[in-house]
């Protein structure tokens, strides 16, 4: 390990503990790019990404962080070759099943939000698996967004309530933001306040779309598989300089 790495596991001296974000997500974009650039298959670009999301999740536990999210496959990513999708899959099953005990032995939570039952069921069985064995788990809360889809989860959330509602088990009128929240993919997660995306694009790309109604967010043109420590820590710069109103003065 390098003196600078060492020094990067303290919370930099530039950023006040009390003024840290308690939840951040990524939008991890920009791994094809990076791996066409070096003349390389599109498929590396991710197999590199998996090593910066590990490196990221330690960084918020070292940092204090509460909970980190990943957008790890979008509802739209589908329409991707078959052969990237195929690899996507094999690749996530593959860091579930590799990493889950380092995951016990640092305490996370993991979680996965999005419509995973049209995912491979070995996959759906390995998410299953680590859920499970990290419940209870007290460290930082994990999600991972697989399959996800900011308006079918929106969908989802109308249509069990519907069901609700024509059971008779919930009246219309009882319908608010607190009961639509438990209805969601995230009930339970508090809504991000920092929102990272890589690799320059401007858009959310069907991303948190209730839970980032106030997120702050945050791009940079560093794709992907070149985030690190260092640009985390602009990211966390620039958010404490955030003045956030919440529509107030
Ligand atoms: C993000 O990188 C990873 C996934 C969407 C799974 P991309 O694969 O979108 O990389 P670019 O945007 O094509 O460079
Ligand atoms: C968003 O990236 C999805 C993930 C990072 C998983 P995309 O590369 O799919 O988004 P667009 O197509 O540029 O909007
Ligand atoms: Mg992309």
């Amino acid at each position: 390990m390098t003196a600078n790495s060492t020094v990067l596991q303290l919370l930099p001296a530039d950023l006040q503990r009390e003024r840290l974000p308690r939840h951040v997500a990524v939008i991890m974009d920009g791994n094809g790019r990076w791996a066409k650039r070096r003349g390389m298959p599109r498929i590396m670009g991710h197999r590199r990404g998996v090593d910066v999301l590990k490196d990221l999740l330690r960084c918020c536990r070292d940092w204090g962080i509460e909970a980190l999210t990943a957008y790890a496959f979008s509802t739209e990513n589908w329409g991707r070759p078959l052969e990237e999708v195929e690899f996507l899959m094999m690749l996530f099953e593959r860091v579930l099943k590799q990493e889950l005990r380092e995951m016990m032995q640092e305490k996370v939570r993991i979680r996965f939000v999005g419509n995973l039952h049209a995912l491979p069921l070995s996959l759906q069985a390995e998410i299953e698996r680590a859920v499970e064995a990290t419940a209870n788990n007290s460290g930082i809360q994990f999600t991972v967004a697989t399959n996800y889809g900011g308006r079918q989860e929106i969908i989802q959330a109308c249509r069990s309530i519907a069901e609700k509602v024509q059971q008779g088990l919930i009246e219309p009128e009882q319908i608010d933001e607190a009961l639509f929240e438990r209805h969601l993919y995230t009930a339970g997660i508090c809504d991000p306040d920092l929102l990272i995306r890589t690799s320059g694009e401007m858009r959310l790309s069907n991303f948190l779309l209730w839970q980032m109604a106030y997120g702050e967010l945050y791009v940079t043109n560093t794709l992907w598989p070149d985030f690190d420590r260092n640009e985390f820590h602009q990211a966390l710069c620039a958010y404490q300089q955030r003045d956030r109103r919440f529509g107030k003065l």
